[in-house]
């Protein structure tokens, strides 16, 4: 069931997506080689205390941590941990804030150090694609023409759109109704109505799509070996367009 949200509880969320916004701004100055990423999720937990805002991911469901951080191969889930980043590397950094029982979720990729022109074209893509499917997201159109738009804009580029994770509605639970699936048809699919809210966070292989799970029961990484990308904003579906609660300024 598709719970639509008021004009007061939008607003509750953007409260929420703003604080993230933020710490994903921090974050970003605080990423180079040698800084390891369960010291960025205490960066982050802390960032949001500060907020009086907690991290909604951190025993959802058992998950261990405040953030997720996924490197290179790892698509999403990858758990903090003490291993120093390296120049080249790209690492995914994806929180869900909740303020006063608002929520907001958003993901973003960043290069460490240098990075091969491969990988900045992959980030590059997987962050265009993102504003490709947030565009589609205007009442009356369909599910379909958000995962069309993302999915052939990746695809014409020779990547692959991840299949296993999807975005979904957000509210009061950091996963509602509908399924946001980021490949499909036009035309097909839930039609968007106003008051929706919705994620949009397409995983971006270079190689296939297919992934396989860690023996941590969580990170979720490429089969190939090759890597992966990740944007992420959490929008409201409102009569003049897809409102972005998450958006860095
Ligand atoms: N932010 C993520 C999402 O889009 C990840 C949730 S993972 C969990 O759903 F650890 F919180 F479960
Ligand atoms: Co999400």
């Amino acid at each position: 069931m598709i719970i639509l949200k008021s004009e007061r509880e939008i607003k509750m969320m953007h409260e929420a997506g703003k604080i993230l916004a933020n710490c994903h701004k921090e974050i970003a100055k605080m990423i180079k080689p040698g800084v390891n990423t369960l010291a960025i999720d205490k960066f982050a937990e802390e960032y949001l205390a500060n907020y009086g805002a907690t991290a909604e991911q951190k025993g959802y469901q058992g998950y261990p941590y405040a953030t997720c951080a996924s490197v290179n191969d790892e698509i999403c889930h990858g758990f903090p941990n003490l291993q120093p980043l390296k120049n080249g590397d790209i690492v995914t950094i994806d929180m869900v804030v909740n303020l006063h029982g608002g929520l907001a979720d958003s993901a973003w990729t960043h290069a460490v150090g240098n990075i091969s022109p491969e990988s900045k074209h992959l980030l590059k893509i997987t962050k265009e694609s993102l504003y490709k499917g947030i565009e589609m997201a205007q009442v009356g159109n369909r599910l379909g023409d958000i995962g069309h738009a993302i999915q052939s804009y990746v695809e014409a580029e020779g990547f692959s759109v991840v299949r296993d994770f999807t975005g979904h509605g957000i509210g009061k639970d950091m996963h509602e109704d509908p399924t946001v699936l980021h490949y499909g048809k036009p035309g097909k699919g839930v039609k968007l109505r106003e008051g929706m809210v919705i994620t949009i966070e397409p995983m971006i292989n270079m190689g296939t799509w297919h992934c396989k799970i860690d023996q941590n029961g969580w990170t979720a990484r490429t089969v190939d070996g090759k890597r992966s990308a990740q944007y992420e904003h959490t929008l409201a579906i409102l009569p003049d367009g897809p409102f972005i609660l998450t958006e860095q300024e």
